[in-house]
């Protein structure tokens, strides 16, 4: 394959991807706080013919925060630009987004966590008074210069809130925290990718996909597709409620939605450490797997569900935890 193909390739994968992305507040399932008052905000703002306050959207990977910024632009009728925390690695990557912004436009910074701090401080000024304020010159011949910015929007995402510096999310007029899923709104999502993607799925399989998809939309739309390319091999033209759960078992993600990490991690607590407490480190060091995935990925589901339970002294194994395993409670010694 040239790199031609490649590209195109990657386009198209993208291109799916999209469709299956919700374009407007009404589309956009959930968060139904966030959505409400976001609605308002934009409402208000259109009103006033200003541009609208910043926005933070942190929570875990996969709960739609990048759509709900797409969401955000579109309905204010606006351009969105996007860049990425990692990817600014000088002030002048910084500078050189801001200085390009047009009036209204939202730019959306994903992973704004991971933007070193000494470059976070452009942002300050920028955010608040629509300057762009930077040293230029070499060092012993430099000087501070201002550069006026139209009114935007900045629309920051992160996995982490507790990452962002204090002046950095002070500077944000809406602050909101997405939250896990309902099942019968992972139902909604799932009959909506399946009307996109032609590919019909009768409501007991999609309430059977919703359960398993650990309360993520993302997973939710992952697990659909791999059920249809089942379903399409086995020539059915429905996704029921059987060929959901024959792939599903295949493809090991269990009743409760957990998947093989979260397994592993469960067992390596409960077997390895007596059910705990035991640190971050210790436990990704013994299933192999990155400390970010864990604390970003892994735990916040297994928190939220009861599984495990932080204590000063490290992850503990709930009873709930135990009994899913299916394995005794050892409370010798
Ligand atoms: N509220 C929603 N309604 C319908 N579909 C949604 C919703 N939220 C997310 N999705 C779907 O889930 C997928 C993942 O969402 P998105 O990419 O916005 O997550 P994210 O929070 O930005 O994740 P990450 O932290 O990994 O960047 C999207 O492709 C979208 O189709
Ligand atoms: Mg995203």
């Amino acid at each position: 394959m040239n790199t031609r193909d490649v590209l195109d390739k990657n386009k198209k994968l993208e291109d799916y991807d999209n469709s299956i992305r919700p374009e407007t507040l009404d589309e956009y399932v959930g968060q139904d706080e966030i959505k409400e008052n976001i609605r308002v905000f934009i409402k208000a703002c259109l009103m006033r013919e200003e541009s609208l306050d910043h926005v933070l959207l942190y929570g875990p990977p996969g709960l739609g925060k990048t759509t709900l910024a797409h969401i955000i632009a579109n309905e204010l009728g606006t351009n969105l630009r996007t860049a990425s925390g990692p990817a600014i690695e000088k002030s002048g990557d910084l500078a050189a987004i801001l200085s390009s912004l047009e009036p209204g436009d939202v730019l959306f910074i994903d992973e704004i966590h991971r933007i070193p701090k000494f470059i976070e401080e452009i942002l300050y000024s920028a955010m608040e008074d629509f300057e762009l304020d930077i040293v230029i010159g070499t060092e012993g011949n430099s000087r501070n210069i201002k550069i006026d910015l139209p009114p935007f929007t900045l629309i920051g995402a992160t996995t982490r809130a507790g990452d962002i510096s204090s002046p950095l999310r002070d500077r944000f007029g809406i602050v909101s925290k997405l939250n896990y899923y309902s099942d019968e709104e992972l139902f909604k999502i799932i009959k909506r990718t399946s009307r996109v993607l032609g590919m019909d799925i009768c409501d007991d399989g999609a309430m059977e996909l919703a359960k398993r998809s650990r309360k993520t939309p993302r997973i939710a739309n992952r697990l659909f597709k791999r059920v249809r390319d089942f379903a399409l091999v086995e020539g059915a033209n429905i996704i029921t409620k059987e060929i959901a759960i024959k792939s599903l078992d295949r493809l090991k993600v269990d009743k409760e939605g957990l998947d093989q990490i979260d397994i592993e991690y469960l067992e390596a607590l409960i077997m390895k450490f007596n059910g705990g407490p035991v640190g971050l480190e210790t436990i990704s060091a013994a299933i192999g797997e990155e400390v970010s995935t864990i604390e970003d990925v892994v735990e916040p589901f297994l928190l939220q569900q009861g599984f495990i339970k932080r204590t000063p002294r490290g992850r503990v194994a709930t009873d709930k935890s135990y009994k899913h395993l299916n394995i005794e409670k050892n409370n010798g010694d």
